[in-house]
């Protein structure tokens, strides 16, 4: 949990009487025993949600959860304050963990400047006081972009923020609990394969409306799975239309206002100069100007260096692959059920694109320096100065789908007017962008290439667009880490952080795009490591960056540069990939006594692969302490695992039959393979789920009567809920009750007590 405490907003809260209290404790020492408690909730140890940690901000403020002593005027450092002296029309929060939410709100308030040209604070709930909600005049509003997390969570730094706002005592600056003067406007983002789908934005506006406010338009929701944008874009005209009535203003009013200015330094990188690096430490570093050491986290991830194997590869069209990430000598520590983030480069094949279609192929190595032109409104999103080619290398996020907004506002940089035409089609015609865009998953710039009729197998077949790179910058997210469940146990591999990543390839339905063929489409982040593994097991990694082709392998395997910026990422055989940890909450009942039940098909097997070895690493000390029946009176491990054929993807096969015999028969593993001879009476597949509905006479007892812990890990799409089903199923008929009160009702309050975790992503 990122939280923070603002110490001096607690000071300010001491009324200032002059007198010492009746208890005859001054109010320096209130002061004092406040810092002293603001120290212990520092230290306290956070992360109580199953979510990445937020990297937004950190350290440039301090929220202020505690409502003020009522005054007349705004402290003139304040959002309230700025909004009115700065002539600003709305304040925009964003409730964010991965960035997402933060850029809808920077999207809403660019809309906002180029409709109406109005200007907006975009703030971080988290580095602000919102007890002054109340100050906001009513020819103004606030803008609320929430995403949600874990079991419908605010992010972390919506935390306080949400809290604040939902007890039932709130008390706002003047002293009173209404919003009546406010208006505000919220879209949320969610998924909807996640039980609660955008349950904070609903429950905070649910909550606003409760206390007064006015809501400017409906609430609008956005659906990763459905994508998001397609959420926003339904909801965003009726919106802008109330928000223009609520706040008198004239549409057409503003102008396409550029958010960076751009300056070409020239081609002679210096100490200064970011080709990649991450942070400031890792520029340092490759320049030899700060030592390897350091503090290693979210905003300054550590390059470790890695061995990697392969677990499966099929016909070339499915792979699995096997990391080790060596941490030793450094600060970084996990724990079993922890994410590591990787930090991916984008493959050749985008960068040479992107280089091609805005024309900048031959000033690959031109410095620019980026600024931003409103940091109020949008701050420069990666490291600079730094070159083109590292720019759209390193920091700019290559394989998202092309949106209809970015394709709408790219039209006007067409180099014909058919492709112009064509971008406006898709910008405009959410059922023709569906079919020809969405369908076949184009990337902006293959969009680009192929609206230009130009091969996009071919990266440099390019015609040119006149696209200033400003624009690119506000268009495209920042490049993202990926996450991955990490696959050890810190007991058994103290130096070592394994994960188990599938590697993502799919074929896109047929497409008119792309000749009515459908075609290959690689993940970004987990390709990367799929070359990592072959570099280290065939490449030379002298030049790892060569392409190389596997036997069966579809011609477009993406390759990158592995080397990294100033290659400081190999050096002789050793090749090293940025990486941080992510805490999470998803953890062994400390007591060995207590029963788990673990269900993971496929890379969902994660984690539980940490679970057993955590439980080796033990029993090989309690064997050591107490001798042979030390492991008597330990709970069993219960692991249901799927995969496809048993010869063909089941992952560690030969590692679980020693894991099993060390804990002298505790583990009980239950696979289900799914594309084997076996099949149901019906002639349908056998999955996890079946064979824990066979085993509910051993579950349903070790759950209600022996406290047994339960875990999910892998596809949330379907696996997940099925699993949940059943488990819910088979609760109930053991109680006699209904698949709703005494099924998931149970499941429930089993989540409460944390004895029932999820892992899930899709
Ligand atoms: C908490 C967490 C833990 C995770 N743990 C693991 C793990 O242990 N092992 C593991 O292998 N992965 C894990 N993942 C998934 C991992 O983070 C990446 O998402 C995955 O490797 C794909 O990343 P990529 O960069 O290769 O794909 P990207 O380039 O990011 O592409 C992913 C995009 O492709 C879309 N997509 C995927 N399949 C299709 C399809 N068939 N049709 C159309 N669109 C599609 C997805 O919806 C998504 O938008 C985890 C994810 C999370 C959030
Ligand atoms: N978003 C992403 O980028 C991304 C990346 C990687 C993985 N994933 C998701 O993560 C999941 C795990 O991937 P993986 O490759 O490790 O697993 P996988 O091999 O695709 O699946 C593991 C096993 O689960 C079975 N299964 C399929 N549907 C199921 C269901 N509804 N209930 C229970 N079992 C089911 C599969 O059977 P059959 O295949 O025979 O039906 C297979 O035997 C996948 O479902 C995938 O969607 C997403
Ligand atoms: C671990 C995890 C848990 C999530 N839980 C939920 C949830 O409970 N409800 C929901 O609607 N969306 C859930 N989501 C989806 C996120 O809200 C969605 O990805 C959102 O776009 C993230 O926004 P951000 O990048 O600003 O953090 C979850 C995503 C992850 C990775």
């Amino acid at each position: 949990m990122s939280a923070s405490f603002n110490a001096k907003e607690q000071q300010t809260s001491v009324p200032d009487t002059g007198d010492a209290p009746a208890s005859g404790i001054n109010a320096n020492t209130v002061v004092l025993g406040l810092l002293v408690l603001a120290v212990i909730y520092f230290l306290m140890p956070g992360g109580k949600k199953n979510k990445v940690p937020s990297g937004l901000n950190a350290g440039q403020g301090q929220r202020g959860a505690a409502p003020k002593a009522a005054a007349e005027d705004d402290d003139e450092d304040s959002w309230t304050a700025k909004l009115k002296s700065q002539d600003k029309k709305a304040a925009v929060f964003f409730g964010s963990q991965t960035g997402t939410a933060q850029e809808y709100a920077l999207k809403w308030a660019k809309e906002a400047r180029s409709k109406f040209g109005v200007s907006s604070l975009v703030l971080d709930p988290e580095q602000v006081e919102f007890n002054n909600l109340d100050r906001v005049p009513n020819s103004k509003a606030v803008v609320f972009v929430m995403a949600s997390y874990g079991e419908g969570e605010p992010t972390d730094n919506a935390e306080a923020m949400m809290e604040f706002l939902l007890d039932e005592d709130v008390q706002f600056s003047h002293g009173g609990s209404r919003l009546d003067n406010l208006n505000y406007v919220i879209f949320g983002l969610g998924n909807t394969t996640y039980a609660k789908y955008n349950e904070v934005a609903r429950k905070l506006d649910a909550r606003l409306e409760e206390l007064g406010a006015n809501r400017i338009g409906g609430r609008g929701e956005g659906d990763e799975i459905a994508g998001s944008e397609k959420g926003y874009m339904e909801w965003k005209e009726r919106m802008w239309s109330e928000f223009a009535d609520r706040l008198e203003l004239e549409a057409g009013a503003g102008a396409d206002i550029a958010d960076f200015s751009v300056t070409e330094i020239g081609r002679e990188t210096d100490n200064n100069t970011y080709l990649g690096e991450l942070s400031e430490h890792a520029l340092k570093v490759s320049t030899g100007r700060a030592p390897a050491r350091g503090i290693f986290d979210a905003k300054n991830p550590y390059p470790s260096p890695v061995i990697a194997r392969e677990l499966f590869a099929l016909d070339g069209e499915r792979n699995c692959v096997h990391l080790e990430f060596d941490i030793s000598g450094t600060n970084i520590s996990y724990s079993a059920g922890d994410h590591i983030a990787i930090w991916p480069s984008n493959p050749d094949m985008a960068v040479e694109r992107f280089l091609s279609v805005l024309g900048l192929a031959d000033k690959r190595d031109v410095i620019v320096d980026v600024k931003a032109l409103d940091p109020t409104l949008a701050a420069v999103p990666f490291p600079n100065p730094s070159t083109y080619e590292a720019i759209f290398r390193n920091y700019l996020e290559l394989s998202a789908l092309a949106s209809r907004q970015t394709l709408a506002t790219l039209a006007q940089f067409a180099p014909t007017p058919q492709a112009r035409a064509i971008l406006e089609r898709w910008g405009s015609d959410p059922e023709v962008y569906d079919r020809e865009v969405d369908k076949a998953r184009l990337r902006p710039a293959e969009a680009l290439q192929l609206a230009t009729g130009n091969d996009p197998s071919n990266p440099k077949d390019a015609a040119v667009w006149p696209i200033p790179l400003d624009r690119i910058i506000s268009l495209l997210p920042r490049q993202k880490p990926r996450y991955y469940s990490i696959s050890s146990s810190s007991k058994m591999y103290p130096t070592t952080v394994h994960v188990t990543a599938v590697v993502l390839k799919y074929q896109t339905p047929e497409s008119k795009m792309h000749g009515d063929q459908p075609r290959w489409v690689y993940g970004m982040g987990s390709n990367f490591l799929q070359s990592v593994q072959e570099n280290l097991r065939y490449g030379d990694l002298a030049g790892a960056n060569t392409t190389i082709r596997l036997e069966g392998m579809p011609t477009q395997t993406p390759t990158y540069r592995l080397k990294g910026p100033r290659d400081a990422h190999v050096q002789g055989n050793v090749l090293r990939v940025p990486i941080h940890i992510r805490r999470s909450t998803f953890r062994l009942p400390a007591n060995t006594k207590v029963p788990v039940i673990m269900i993971g098909p496929g890379t969902g097997v994660a984690p539980f692969r940490g679970f057993v070895q955590e439980r080796v690493a033990m029993a090989r000390s309690a064997k050591q302490r107490k001798g042979d029946a030390a492991l008597a009176d330990w709970g069993d491990m219960f692991l249901f695992y799927g995969c496809r054929r048993e010869d063909e993807d089941f992952l560690y096969r030969d590692e679980w039959p020693q894991y099993a015999a060390e804990l002298d028969g505790k583990l009980k593993i239950h696979t289900a393979f799914s594309r084997g001879p076996e099949r149901k009476p019906d002639g349908s597949k056998i999955y996890v789920q079946d064979l824990i509905w066979n085993a509910r006479d051993a579950l349903v007892p070790a759950i209600l009567h022996h406290g047994a812990f339960i875990y999910i890990c892998g596809d949330a799409k379907s696996m997940a809920k099925e699993v949940e089903r059943c488990l819910a199923q088979m609760l109930a008929d053991y109680r006699g009750g209904t698949l709703e009160a005494e099924g998931y009702e149970e499941l429930k309050n089993l989540k409460d007590k944390k004895r029932f975790q999820t892992d899930v992503w899709s």
